[in-house]
């Protein structure tokens, strides 16, 4: 099977950015979203991430300008009609992504390969939700998308080995090394990242150390490029604790009990760097 249109469900953090590193790829591309500011607001951050890449010269301006240009937007999932591979990348929601996976069993071309960008949730559940379980994949990108080098891939009950193939070929000439996890709760990166992360909100609840104290011992006592607190903020808290509660309800072991300090800074509203505070502050961009 030869993928050569690609479709994005999300113009989001992670949609947005599988977008542009498809289209880098040469695949032509459809992105879809509710609304036409969601839109809006993940072409800006494409053209700010290709600004970044062309200043550094890692591409040039015309083949950026090329790239944007193999990119349409559209607000209804209708757009991704004539797509052969449609990767979902939605907010990390079991009824959203359902809904989703049933909308897009509706609009797609028969053979079209459906994929997942879940960070936790079963494939083999949202694959029950399309027409093509034998098709579906979780295709698990990681933030940010254009400069990490992973696709984690995970099959669902019913995925054949010719819906594998095509999806890693995909994701191969995006540029990336994708890894098979098996379809269990939070899969290989979140099984072992969330309680990382979560231990670290947990040793700031407990008062074991400063925000900075916490971050600036994983950094520079472990060598990762930020620390765990920092990261929380960088993907999102909200997140955090959507996987958390996927882990916890899912695999139900009290080790993933998600950190009440976690639970309370998403309950006001502090997710991170998008909202503008999480762990730490952030100046509005
Ligand atoms: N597009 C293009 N270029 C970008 C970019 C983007 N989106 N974001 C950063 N860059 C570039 C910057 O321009 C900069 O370029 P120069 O080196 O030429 O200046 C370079 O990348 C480094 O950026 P910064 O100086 O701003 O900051 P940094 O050195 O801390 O690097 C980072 C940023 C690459 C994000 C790095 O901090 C990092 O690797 N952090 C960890 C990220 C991580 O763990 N991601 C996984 C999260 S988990 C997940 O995604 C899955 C899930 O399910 C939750």
């Amino acid at each position: 099977m030869s993928i050569v249109r690609i479709g994005v469900v999300g113009a989001g953090q992670m949609g947005n950015g599988i977008a542009q590193v498809a289209a880098a790829a040469g695949y032509s591309v459809t992105v879809s979203d509710v609304s036409q500011a969601a839109l809006d607001r993940g072409l800006s951050t494409v053209n700010g991430s290709l600004g970044r890449l062309v200043k550094k010269g890692t591409i040039d301006e015309a083949t950026a300008t090329a790239l944007v240009g193999r990119i349409r937007w559209g607000t209804t999932a209708d757009i991704h009609g004539d797509g052969d591979l449609v990767i979902e990348a939605a907010t990390e929601n079991v009824a959203l992504k359902y809904k989703i996976f049933e909308e897009l069993s509706n609009v797609v071309q028969e053979g079209a390969i459906l994929a997942t960008n879940t960070s936790s949730i079963s494939v083999t559940a949202i694959a029950a939700h399309s027409n093509r379980p034998e098709r579906v994949m979780g295709m698990h990108f990681m933030n940010p998308v254009p400069l990490m080098q992973l696709v984690e891939l995970i099959r669902g009950m019913a995925t054949t080995d010719e819906t594998y193939d095509a999806v890693k070929t995909a994701a191969e000439k995006m540029g990336k090394t994708t890894t098979l996890s098996r379809d269990i709760p939070g899969f290989i990166a979140n099984r072992i990242l969330m309680p990382y992360i979560n231990e670290a909100a947990q040793a700031l609840y407990e008062g074991i150390g400063t925000r900075e104290d916490i971050d600036t011992t994983m950094k520079l006592g472990t060598n990762v490029p930020m620390g765990p607190l920092t990261l929380a903020d960088f993907i999102g808290l909200d997140t955090c604790l959507a996987i958390m509660e996927v882990l916890h309800g899912g695999l139900g072991d009290s080790k993933y009990r998600p950190s009440p300090l976690l639970r309370k800074y998403v309950e006001a509203g502090w997710l991170g760097r998008k909202s503008g505070r999480g762990f730490y502050t952030y100046a509005a961009k």
